[in-house]
């Protein structure tokens, strides 16, 4: 049983981010962002000592970009936009024309193709100017946002409908303001994480707003916001309640005030981490509230759910002698020390991930329970390999994966109508430089060209998209 068929009109995408493919980081105008800064003043937090200064030079080869995604089949691109390319200094005092024109040429060498943009407004480059006012730690970032994203969709909303605000808040709020892994390295434990986990719903929430309001009328467009959800098990039935707290505190933390009806902090969580930071001698202030106001506003901001999805971890009691494996995120009622890992659950080349291919499909189910039948858009999935052409667990993890949507779509009655592979190409992987190759396209770093090469699984992945099913005939040809 390999699931049945795609509903006609599901809709095949592969996704990439600015920083990690563009490049081209002090071409003309183009501001400095905190990427930029952090690989410059932190050459050693990236395990291979590189930057993204060039990455795969997608400023300069976007046309082979598009190509690569006709070769597939894609049905969308999803990529983002670099706010310091587009405003130099952060704010809309100044729009940079070359900025725009390279978004436009990317944009419209889709659309010649028959391929529509997915765009994220904001994939982690946030412009260094913003980052010295406080970044995400300043309420007024909500505004900010709001007037970068009026200048987004004024110069690219007539042809782009798929909208992205944010990608996976819970990484760069509960990440970077915590552990000072990422860029902008703000070491905060406990109190970063959640001051910017609310700025960010707030500034989604006026962005969301502002497209309904003025753009939505003439543009007909659709607006969320991707949230990184690791799935979450008990390890067994007594830690059923410990599970369910965690899914809150990482998924729940940046969904329930948007997609519940009740909006706000979700149930529990507020109580529980108040509780930690008080225990820590910490102001209530550090893990703020919602005025009603502030709830109202948030509150309803969705089109639909974009869902990025990796691994699982289950969760118990810590044993003392044990190696566990913390999700980096979701710090405060010290769930993380918690997590760890199934045995039947195999590892791949980067230590966050394990293969749980029935994860996806049960989180599809619990984002139905939690918030209604909403339509949810997959906006990542992909999996991790050395380099090399013939990357036969990379097919085998998209083919496990489709299947349990297919499963969900098909026998849950869950309504999945897009899935975006992550990623089209090789890209600066973070932290991990370009050690971790998420590709389906392999890219050579040693060529100035940066020449692209379609692995086994852009054929396996080009073959699904076109026979909208995984039955797919066992002799399929290379993509041209
Ligand atoms: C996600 C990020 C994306 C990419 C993948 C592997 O968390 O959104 O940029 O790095 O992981």
């Amino acid at each position: 049983d390999l699931g049945g068929q795609f509903p006609p009109g599901f809709k095949f995408g592969a996704g990439t981010s600015s920083y990690q493919v563009e490049g081209a980081w002090n071409v003309s105008d183009k501001g400095v962002n905190i990427l930029d800064k952090f690989v410059h003043d932190h050459p050693t937090s990236i395990k291979d000592l590189s930057n993204g200064d060039v990455a795969c030079d997608s400023y300069h080869n976007w046309e082979r970009d598009v190509e690569m995604a006709a070769e597939l089949g894609l049905d969308y691109y999803r990529f983002s936009l670099s706010w310091s390319r587009i405003l130099p200094t952060g704010f809309p005092n100044k729009i940079s024309k070359d900025g725009v024109k390279y978004y436009n040429k990317l944009i419209n060498g889709l659309q010649a193709k028959g391929i529509e943009a997915m765009v994220t407004i904001y994939h982690w480059d946030l412009p260094l100017p913003l980052q010295e006012l406080g970044g995400w730690t300043n309420p007024l970032i909500a505004d900010w946002f709001e007037d970068y994203a009026r200048v987004v969709y004024t110069q690219f909303g007539d042809r782009v409908k798929l909208w992205l605000t944010v990608n996976e808040p819970i990484s760069f709020c509960d990440g970077s303001y915590n552990t000072g892994v990422g860029a902008p390295g703000v070491l905060s434990p406990d109190v970063g994480a959640y001051i910017c986990n609310k700025h960010v719903l707030l500034a989604h929430a006026k962005a969301w707003r502002l497209y309904d309001k003025e753009f939505r009328p003439k543009f007909n467009g659709r607006v969320s916001l991707a949230n990184n959800l690791l799935w979450i098990e008990p390890y067994s039935e007594e830690y059923t309640d410990l599970a369910e707290l965690a899914l809150q505190n990482s998924a729940g933390r940046y969904s329930h005030p948007i997609f519940s009806e009740a909006g706000g902090w979700p149930p529990g969580v507020e109580e529980v981490i108040a509780k930690v930071c008080l225990e820590k001698g910490y102001p209530r202030s550090t893990f703020p509230s919602f005025s009603k106001e502030e709830i109202e506003l948030v509150k309803g901001t969705y089109d639909y759910y974009g869902m990025n999805h990796y691994t699982s971890r289950l969760i118990r009691e810590a044993h003392p002698d044990e190696k566990l494996l913390p999700w980096p995120y979701g710090d405060a009622p010290d769930l993380k020390a918690k997590m760890t890992v199934s045995d039947k659950w195999p590892a791949t080349v980067v230590p966050w991930f394990y293969v749980n291919p029935k994860g996806i499909r049960k989180q599809l189910a619990w984002l139905k329970q939690q918030y209604g039948d909403l339509e949810i858009m997959i906006t990542e999935n992909g999996f991790p390999t050395y380099h090399g052409l013939n990357d036969t667990a990379r097919i085998d993890y998209y083919k496990k994966n489709l299947k349990q949507i297919l499963l969900s779509i098909n026998k849950d009655g869950v309504n999945v109508t897009h899935y975006t592979a992550w990623s089209l190409m090789d890209n600066f992987e973070w932290a991990d430089g370009y050690t971790t190759k998420f590709g389906l396209y392999e890219v050579d770093f040693n060529d100035p060209k940066r020449t692209r090469t379609p692995r086994e699984s852009a054929i396996y992945y080009a073959s699904v998209i076109k026979n909208r099913s995984l039955d797919i005939p066992s002799n399929t040809t290379k993509p041209k």
